[in-house]
Parts: C-alpha cells; sequence; structure tokens
C-alpha cells in the first residue's frame, strides 16, 4: 500500500509545484535554521556545522525560539530572509505539516514534520526523517531490528515519527505501551496497514522479554520521574534505546540497568543521523555521520 519512494514529496493541494532543493556545493553563504520552543539548548548547529566542514560549504545555521501557534507568519518571514531549510523540534513538528503545501510520505504517514525546505516558488515542503534517523542509528550498534519483537514506550509525536521506518526495516511486531492507554489504541489504529501493531497500557505485564525496547516518552525531557514498565518485558539480552539523549543517564536506560538489559544506547546518534538526512535534502551531499557523533559525545 505504502511502496513510493518514502522520501519522493507528493502534492498536498493544487497550487503545488515541484521542488527543487538539492544546489551543488558552491561560494554562497547559505543559510538554515533549527526552530522550537525552548530551542537554547539544540545541538543541530553544532552538528549542521561539522557536517558543511565536510563539503567546504559556507553555512549559517541558527537557532530560533518560535512559541506554539506563530510558524505561519515565522515561516513567511524565513521565506523573506531567503533561509534554504528548518530544522523543526518540539513542539512544532505536526503544526509544521500541517502548514507545508507538499509533503513526503513519510511525513505524511507521521503527521509531522521535522525538515522543512523552501523553493523559489514559495513552496514549503514537508519531510520526515527522525525514522529513517533512528533506523540507521539501532544499525550501527548492531541492535536487532529484522524480525524483531519491539516494544514502543509512548504514544506522541515521537513515536508517531519513528514508527513506520521500524516497520519498514524490518520489526516483526510493535507493541505500542502508552500511560494513556486510548492514545495507544489510536496508533494501533493508524498504523496497522503498515504491519502488526498492538497496543497496552504502559503498566501492563509482560511475560516474554522484547527483542528492543524504545522510550518515546517525554520523561527523562519534562520530568525525572521512574518509568513504571513490567520487569517480564526486559531481559538481558533485550536492547535499550532511549529517543531521549543527554550527558546523564536518562531515566529509562536507568530503569534498563537496573533490570539487567545489556544493551543501552540514548538518542544522541539518532539526533546526528535526522540531521544528516536533512542536511542531504537542502544541500545535495550526504555527511558521515560517526565522527560527528564521536565529537558530540567527547562534548559531553
Ligand atoms: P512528543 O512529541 O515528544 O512525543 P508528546 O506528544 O507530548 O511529546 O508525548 C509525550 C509522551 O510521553 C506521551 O506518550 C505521554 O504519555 P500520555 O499520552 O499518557 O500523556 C508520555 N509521558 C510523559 N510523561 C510521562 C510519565 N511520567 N510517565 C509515562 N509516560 C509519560
Amino acid at each position: 500500500m505504502y511502496s513510493r519512494e518514502a522520501s519522493a514529496p507528493r502534492r498536498r493541494d493544487a497550487r503545488c509545484l515541484r521542488v527543487t532543493t538539492t544546489p551543488t556545493a558552491g561560494a554562497e553563504t547559505r543559510r538554515c535554521l533549527v526552530i522550537g520552543s525552548p530551542i537554547r539548548h539544540s545541538r543541530s548547529p553544532l552538528i549542521h556545522r561539522l557536517f558543511a566542514e565536510q563539503f567546504g560549504i559556507a553555512l549559517r545555521y541558527e537557532k530560533r525560539e518560535v512559541a506554539p501557534g506563530t510558524l505561519g507568519s515565522a515561516l513567511r518571514e524565513f521565506m523573506a530572509e531567503g533561509i534554504l531549510g528548518v530544522n523543526v523540534t518540539v513542539p512544532l513538528k505536526e503544526e509544521a505539516y500541517g502548514l507545508a503545501t507538499v509533503a513526503t510520505e513519510r511525513a505524511e504517514l507521521a503527521g509531522a514534520a521535522n525538515v522543512l525546505s523552501f523553493d523559489a516558488a514559495g513552496q514549503v515542503l514537508a519531510d520526515n526523517t527522525d525514522g529513517i534517523g533512528l533506523v540507521a542509528d539501532l544499525r550501527s550498534h548492531g541492535f536487532p531490528l529484522a524480525g524483531a519483537r519491539v516494544l514502543l514506550l509512548g504514544a506522541g509525536g515521537a513515536v508517531r515519527g519513528v514508527v513506520p521506518a521500524l516497520l519498514a526495516g524490518g520489526a516483526a511486531a510493535l507493541t505500542i505501551a502508552n500511560r494513556t492507554r486510548d492514545k495507544a489504541d489510536a496508533l494501533c489504529a493508524r498504523f496497522a496497514p503498515l504491519g502488526r501493531v498492538d497496543s497496552a497500557a504502559l503498566g501492563d505485564s509482560f511475560t516474554e522479554a522484547f527483542d528492543l525496547i524504545i522510550n518515546g516518552t517525554s520523561l527523562g525531557v519534562t520530568s525525572g520521574s521512574e518509568l513504571a514498565v513490567s520487569a517480564g518485558a526486559v531481559g538481558v539480552e533485550t536492547a535499550c534505546y532511549d529517543l531521549v539523549y543527554g550527558a546523564a543517564e536518562t531515566p529509562f536506560l536507568r530503569w534498563a540497568r537496573e533490570s539487567g538489559a545489556r544493551r543501552r544506547v540514548d538518542g544522541l546518534g539518532m539526533l546526528v543521523e535526522q540531521a544528516a538526512a536533512a542536511f542531504e535534502r537542502w544541500h545535495g551531499l550526504r555527511p558521515a555521520t560517526a565522527a560527528v557523533i564521536a565529537a558530540l559525545r567527547a562534548r559531553g
């Protein structure tokens, strides 16, 4: 059903024209942004600067605070300023998708965009590179995906963005467990056409350990409280991945460690991988990621 190339843009209304956003490296300074609220701690400017240095591209990449509900007028200003592309983070991803005139299939599936591109005709292209960023990082850590039973914690925008890529990457079955069960049920219905997806409440008990558990709750971002997940879900060989990242151990990864899971990784690699896919869309060049991830880790 969703066999088209996921990164190819498709029209969302009759006004849409073709989007052309793959210039080759040149001497002029290109301008890109990352937007969100709050945005002060974003590492995207550093990541994109390190990518640009790989190709000798002159890039000015800045952070801008944009309040929810004001993105429409902000986008018009960005276009007038000659901005090439925008990375979108919490809480603007759904709003960004809603304002775009063209969207890739993977952005449509997620109903959210983390990358916007502008063309000369004033069209706004929405893409979502979170899912492919996660899958690339899982692979780089040797975490199982083909044939895997995966437990996804949370049912917000972060989870919606990664479900299609996990199924496309070969996961055999996904269980979406959320504190508010209704939201897990809704995501389950949304993604049922793509593969085997079940829903659960966060506190449900599981009797068989999953191959992979991914934390997509905002725990560790918005609060420091504990995660109440059934001990039966996790075993020594269960790979545990947190979409959240930080210098300190996240609440989810602490839970994973205390539950005996040997393989535990935070979302820093995913952040760099989704940025690499955005960079490629804007500049037509694929940056190397391993050295950039190592540089960010070294900075703490
Ligand atoms: P995002 O876009 O980052 O996913 P979101 O849409 O606000 O943010 O979703 C946050 C997710 O984290 C939700 O699944 C939320 O659960 P509810 O739907 O029940 O609100 C989950 N979450 C936040 N704090 C949590 C906590 N302390 N324990 C468990 N889940 C939590």
